[in-house]
């Protein structure tokens, strides 16, 4: 049996958590806390790294209680810690990290440094136990990327955002329209009455031989049509919303459709092929039935993680780390791990 301490503070997040292994059923969550700081960051439309960081200190310390107690589990009865070390913001990271090594060394356990997008590949696997390779599209306010996992360690992304990730368009959107932080939400639900068909945004590099995304174009033809019919009614905004989320499903389809193509032939042989979704902007039910319906039409199984495990959390963590010990691949001198923003 293993069983691994998570700590995660690399955005907005405090989280938490204890997952467990025993060599023959399947992973346990035996405690997933996580406390989000949205509303610290609503009045000013983003996320605050100050704000951030001082946010973490204050709750860090009740965070890592909270799950060991909802665990049931002492910190004698934790075999290792994981932290995310990055990428992320460097004061969140600087207090995740430093409380993990303080927590290691003081009871004698090992530290494992956690990349978080490692920890957002792998979630799949402490959920639907998939098998490596598999595809991965990551789809949060900080990143827009896909990338095949091919084992624990060994990640290839092949496509990424050349400019706004897709939840940060969705958020630009959102304020562009008056609609409140964070805009994703927001505009799913404005959408939902919406006309799609009233304007007709770019899909931007649909089509295109290049895999990478792009949303920076969408989010100014957004920009254009809504100043040039200002004032706003409630039903313009809908509009737009509905005709900015059609072109998004639509250019991302595309952009995943490619990627499914290549798979099938960098992985041949691979029976049972399948797509994982995970960030936020993966609650939004449009792009998630587009990208469905592109999975059954590929012959590719949907996976779709429940959304507080493919959010920022610390099981994912905890389960990365559960992973590297058992690959024989944790961070041998973590203690000496400095906290990398870009990574
Ligand atoms: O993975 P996530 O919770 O964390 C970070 O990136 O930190 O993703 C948050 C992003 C935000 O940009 C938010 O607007 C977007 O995911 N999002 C959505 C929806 N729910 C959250 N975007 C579109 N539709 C949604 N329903
Ligand atoms: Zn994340």
């Amino acid at each position: 049996m293993i069983r691994v301490l998570g700590i995660e503070t690399s955005c907005d997040e405090t989280a938490a958590s204890v997952v467990a292994l025993d060599g023959t059923s399947a992973p346990e969550i035996l405690s997933n806390i996580v406390l989000s700081q949205i509303e610290e960051h609503a009045a000013f439309g983003g996320v605050v790294p100050e704000i951030a960081a001082r946010a973490h200190v204050e709750a860090l310390d009740g965070i890592i209680e909270a799950a060991l107690a909802d665990s049931g589990m002492a910190l004698g009865d934790i075999d290792a810690i994981a932290a995310t070390a990055g990428p992320g913001l460097v004061g969140g990271l600087i207090v995740g990290l430093m409380t993990a090594k303080a927590i290691a060394a003081a009871g004698n356990k090992p530290l494992i440094a956690i990349n978080h997008l490692e920890g957002h590949a792998l979630t799949a696997r402490l959920t639907d136990g998939l098998d490596f390779p598999y595809l991965l599209l990551l789809v949060s306010g900080g990143h827009t990327q896909i990338v095949a996992v091919r084992g624990v360690g060994d990640y290839q992304r092949w496509a990424t955002t050349i400019d706004d990730a897709l939840g940060e368009a969705f958020d630009k959107t959102a304020k562009m329209l008056g609609l409140p932080y964070p805009g994703g939400p927001n505009v799913e639900k404005a959408a939902a009455s919406g006309n799609a068909a009233r304007f007709a945004f770019p899909r931007p590099m649909k089509g295109s031989a290049q895999p990478d995304f792009s949303f920076s174009g969408l989010k100014t033809a957004v920009r254009q049509a809504a100043t040039a019919i200002a004032p706003l009614s409630d039903e313009d905004v809908a509009d737009i919303c509905a005709s900015f989320q059609a072109a998004v499903a639509d250019a991302l389809g595309d952009r995943v459709g490619r990627a499914l193509n290549r798979f099938r032939q960098e992985f041949p042989g691979k029976a049972d092929p399948a797509l994982v979704v995970a960030g936020g902007v993966a609650a939004n039910r449009t792009i998630k039935a587009t990208l469905e319906a592109l999975c059954v039409q590929a012959g590719f199984t949907f996976v779709a993680p429940p959304l507080k495990l493919c959010t920022d959390n610390a099981a994912m963590i905890a389960w990365a780390g559960i992973e590297r010990l058992r690959a024989g691949m944790a961070e041998e001198n973590a203690a000496d791990f400095v906290p990398r923003s870009r990574w």
